[in-house]
Formats: C-alpha cells, sequence, structure tokens
C-alpha cells in the first residue's frame, strides 16, 4: 500500500469514530502529555488502535490522541509523539501529523522540552521557536514527493507562522507569563550534546536545542499546516550550567510548568 494510501485508511478510520472534526491540533511532547488535562467531550484513540501507526518499540502506547472541545474550539490533543532516537522512519514520525490534515486540521501548535544554549535564557522558561536548524540526518520528504499533500521544494522561509507567534506574545503578555523567542536546533540523540557541540550550535545562532519536533513541522509546512512551536527549558546545554543531564531532570522540569503551559495554550487557541 503506498503512503498516500495509509494516510487515508488511518483517517477514514479515525473519522468514523470521532465526532468532531478539529481545525486545530496540539502535539504534547516530553513530559508535557497531561498538561491540558481531559478535555470537554473528550474522545480518545490509542495509536495501537489507528491502522498504520507508528507501533511502540517498548511496553505501553506510544501516544494517544484526544479529541474534543477547549475553550469551546474543537481540537485534536496528541499526547505524546515518537523520536528519530527510538529508531523510526521519518514517515512514522511523521504519519500523525499528515493524518490530522486529512481530517481537516489546518493550525498546528507543537511542543517539547529543550536545552537552553542561550546564556540569558532560564530553566522553565517557555520559548517559541522563531526557526530552525535540522541537524537530523534524515528529513520527512525525501523520495517520491507526496504531490497530492504539496510541492516536490517547500519554502521553509516563513516555517513559524509570524501571524501565530504574535498571537502567542499577545497571550503571554496578557497571562503575564514570559515568552522568549528564539532559534530550535534537532540533533538526532539520544544522547545529549558535547560542551563542544553546544559552543559551536550558539556561534551558529541556536538558542534552544532538542531531539523532535523539526520532522513535523517539516512535514506540516509541506502540506500546508500553520505551525507554532514552543519549547519548554528543562535544563541548560551541555556545558552551559554545570549540571550533568538527566531525563529525570527534564520531567521535573516539564511537570512543574504544565499548568502555566496549559494557560498559555488555552489563551493561544482562544485567539488563533
Ligand atoms: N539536549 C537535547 N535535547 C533535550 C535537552 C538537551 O539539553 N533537554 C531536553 N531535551
Amino acid at each position: 500500500m503506498d503512503e498516500l494510501a495509509k494516510l487515508r485508511r488511518a483517517a477514514r478510520f479515525v473519522q468514523r469514530r470521532i465526532a468532531i472534526s478539529p481545525k486545530i491540533g496540539v502535539v504534547l511532547g516530553s513530559g508535557l502529555s497531561d498538561a491540558l488535562g481531559r478535555l470537554e467531550g473528550e474522545q480518545r484513540l490509542g495509536w495501537e488502535r489507528i491502522p498504520h501507526f507508528p507501533r511502540s518499540t517498548v511496553a505501553g502506547h506510544a501516544g494517544e490522541w484526544a479529541f474534543g472541545f477547549l475553550e469551546k474550539r474543537p481540537v485534536l490533543i496528541s499526547r505524546g509523539r515518537v523520536h528519530f532516537y527510538e529508531g523510526y522512519s521519518m514517515s512514522e514520525i511523521v504519519f500523525p501529523i499528515r493524518v490530522m490534515k486529512l481530517l481537516g486540521v489546518e493550525r498546528v501548535i507543537l511542543t517539547n522540552a529543550a536545552g537552553a544554549i542561550n546564556r540569558e535564557f532560564s530553566v522553565g522558561d517557555f520559548v517559541l521557536i522563531r526557526d530552525h536548524i535540522n541537524l537530523i540526518p534524515d528529513n520527512p520528504l525525501r523520495g517520491e514527493n507526496l504531490g497530492e499533500l504539496g510541492v516536490r521544494f517547500p519554502n521553509l522561509l516563513d516555517a513559524y507562522s509570524a501571524r501565530l507567534r504574535a498571537i502567542a506574545k499577545e497571550a503571554a503578555g496578557g497571562l503575564g507569563l514570559e515568552l522568549r523567542e528564539g532559534v530550535y536546533i534537532a540533533t538526532p540523540g539520544p544522547m545529549y550534546e558535547t560542551p563542544a557541540e553546544i559552543e559551536a550550535y550558539r556561534r551558529w545562532g541556536a538558542d534552544v536545542v532538542g531531539m523532535s519536533t523539526v520532522p513535523e513541522v517539516i512535514a506540516a509546512r509541506h502540506c500546508g499546516l500553520e505551525v507554532l512551536a514552543i519549547s519548554v527549558v528543562t535544563n541548560m546545554a551541555a556545558g552551559v550550567g554545570s549540571d550533568r543531564l538527566t531525563h529525570e531532570e527534564v520531567l521535573e522540569i516539564t511537570k512543574r510548568r504544565e499548568s502555566d503551559l496549559a494557560k498559555l495554550l488555552r489563551a493561544i487557541i482562544t485567539k488563533m
């Protein structure tokens, strides 16, 4: 079965089971999957049930989709994502984003946990991603172009919507929440970076570093979705702070920032 047929089959499966048709999709990243709590009228679909969705490589499930209302707007919330370092192919990583497109989603908000390269940033900061640098040695558009979704050579000039960034800043301002802005650099992981790498990335203009999001942004822009992306700074990147980096620390900080992130996302969604 070709990729487009798989995508359509997955979308049909979801449409038959879900009562609403959301225009906004939200991907909640590492440690952030509970941030928005339960939606009004929530309906859930575990990824293991949806045809062709990435299968978890470990016990438990890779993720779930929740459909329902947030601030009276129909939304699709993706709790969790899969990563390149887990061994997934690029088509698997972006499969859910493309199915969102087929379901009629027009705008996506992507969230992630990231390390701060910019010394002016602090642990716990929210960072609006303005642009990216991709170091993951593959991308979802390599190979035959899915012409029904987008063009062979898409632009990434305006990958991170200026319109949505302005909305996010306004929303943060209204809540009295500080919202930084910066460039995200995506590494393949799973190891954290070396101090020399982080120093090099800083010279390239990167402000935060993480192991996700960029493949999803590329696929989303290819198929014409408007993108907003927000990082939660969970640690100072290698060599910037003095600490050894641990995944536990990342999860602890995301837990601590979950409720403010939820407020921010709700305020943004109201204005989208
Ligand atoms: N590096 C890469 N990915 C990350 C980090 C980091 O320091 N923190 C959270 N995700």
